[in-house]
């Protein structure tokens, strides 16, 4: 008996999306009710995450921003920033006035995704996730890492001047995640091109580019529907020794709904895919930019996990991702009204001139344990371990297989609002005696 009960697929991502559309119009009339002209107390500012070229270099942007105000408001985007570090922990420690359950990007939704609830709905949710994520269930996934990682730094030394995104960070953790997940091999290219549209949503906009890539987004959804249902119809997923076999059989026990299932599928895919390429493409850019932070890791490899680190807190692979006020919230003299849309820039808290030493500099033995490159509170990035695990890895290797690391061309910089890595950067690593 198929463990898995098909639900229609078109109904299944249907409704969310109907949703979605209906929330949308109702905030944007009510913004369009209030006014745009700015809110008494925060500092207007043009800071738009949504500017390609500001979400390819923000830096200036964040130091503008810290130069302000605690809160800032967007009227042209009808957006509030907070940017300072104890002010977005404030606002993620407090699900009762700030929620995820109208979204976490610029379009509201609501779905039965994990990132998507809040209170009991969260925590059961994330129950039933975590046991596939756990620092021990990590010890099962090391083998898959250290080989990969060798695999592929010994691919980038013995081709000069290849672009290490398309050579290593891409390929490195679409093919882990297939391996946690139980996909075939043969299936990941697939994968990836789903994963990539899929995380197109998070640019959707009223614009021609927008609307583009959240029906894009929309289509790589359902084609990737389709093939769970298939594979898991067919009993090829299911197994306890991978995380989609955990929870096909939280699924037979009936503790998750078809829809939880599906969409806990994606959620990892989407999660865990993108965020790690721009981590490790980050790492590449950095560390051919700074010689002599490559040099101290190569003579103290003791400092790996901790160079991993404050690679996340210097890249911040998630720059931004927002939230929805159901409560008047106050943050200093400045109250942001209920039913607003809220955007908490990490990655100008991660470089928070209060918290952080001379915050632009990377620092390989700064080992900041307070960076919120995987969110805080409730939320808090469930794929932390993993990612921890691939990047010490490939920094291992890159330790030990090479003695420099040169950049032969300029970086490009991806302009998706939210994510931020590196797209193309061409090296060649010197290889070690
Ligand atoms: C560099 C890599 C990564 C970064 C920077 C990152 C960042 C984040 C952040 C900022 C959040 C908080 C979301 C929020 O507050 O709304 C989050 C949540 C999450 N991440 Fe990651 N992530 C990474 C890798 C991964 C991986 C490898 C996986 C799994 C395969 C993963 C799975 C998740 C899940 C399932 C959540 C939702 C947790 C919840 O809502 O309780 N992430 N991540």
């Amino acid at each position: 008996m198929s463990r898995f009960h098909p639900v229609s697929g078109a109904r299944q991502i249907g409704a969310p999306v109907a949703g979605a559309i209906g929330m949308n119009i109702a905030a944007a009339v009510r913004v369009r009710r209030r006014g745009y002209g700015g809110w008494t107390g925060a500092v207007n500012t043009d800071y738009d995450p949504l500017d390609p070229a500001t979400a390819a270099q923000p830096f200036d942007a964040y130091r503008a921003l810290y130069a302000g105000g605690r809160v800032h408001y967007n009227p042209r985007r009808a957006t509030w920033i907070l940017s300072r570090h104890e002010d977005i922990r404030a606002a993620l420690r407090n699900t009762d006035a700030i929620t995820s359950t109208q979204g976490v990007t610029r379009v509201k939704i609501s779905a039965p995704i994990l990132v998507l609830t809040d209170g009991a709905d969260h925590t059961r949710m994330r129950k039933q996730v975590q046991p596939g994520f756990t620092r021990g269930a990590m010890s099962d996934w090391q083998p898959m890492a250290d080989r990969l990682a060798k695999e592929l730094v010994s691919e980038v030394v013995a081709n000069p001047g290849c672009d290490v995104v398309s050579r290593l960070a891409m390929p490195f953790p679409i093919r882990m995640i297939a391996h946690i997940m139980g996909i075939p091999a043969e299936d990941v290219d697939r994968f990836r091109s789903w994963s990539e549209d899929g995380v197109g949503v998070m640019n959707a906009a009223l614009t021609p580019s927008g609307l583009r890539q959240a029906f894009g987004g929309i289509r790589a959804i359902a084609a990737l529907r389709r093939y769970f249902r298939a594979q898991l119809a067919a009993g090829v997923l299911t197994g306890t020794d991978t995380v989609l076999g955990r929870l096909v059989d939280h699924n037979e026990d009936g503790e998750l709904s078809d829809d939880e299932l599906f969409f806990f599928a994606m959620l990892l895919l989407f999660a865990g895919n993108e965020t790690t390429t721009n981590l490790i493409g980050g790492m590449f850019d950095t560390l051919a930019h700074h010689p002599d932070q490559f040099a101290m890791i190569r003579d103290h490899p003791e400092l790996i996990p901790g160079a991993v680190e404050e690679q996340l807190r210097y890249s911040t692979p998630i720059q931004n991702l927002y939230r929805y006020t159901r409560a008047d919230y106050r943050v200093g003299e400045v109250t942001i009204p209920s039913g607003s849309r809220l955007l908490l820039a990490f990655g100008a808290a991660n470089r928070d001139p209060d918290v952080f030493d001379e915050p632009d500099t990377y620092r390989a033995d700064r080992n900041p344990h307070n960076h919120i490159a995987f969110g805080y509170g409730a939320h808090m990035c469930i794929g932390a371990a993993l990612t921890r695990m691939e990047g010490q890895a490939v920094l291992r290797e890159l330790a030990s297989q090479a003695s420099a690391i040169t950049a032969v061309g300029s970086t490009t910089w991806s302009t998706n609002t939210s994510l931020r890595g590196p797209t193309h950067l061409p090296v060649r690593l010197t290889p070690a005696r």
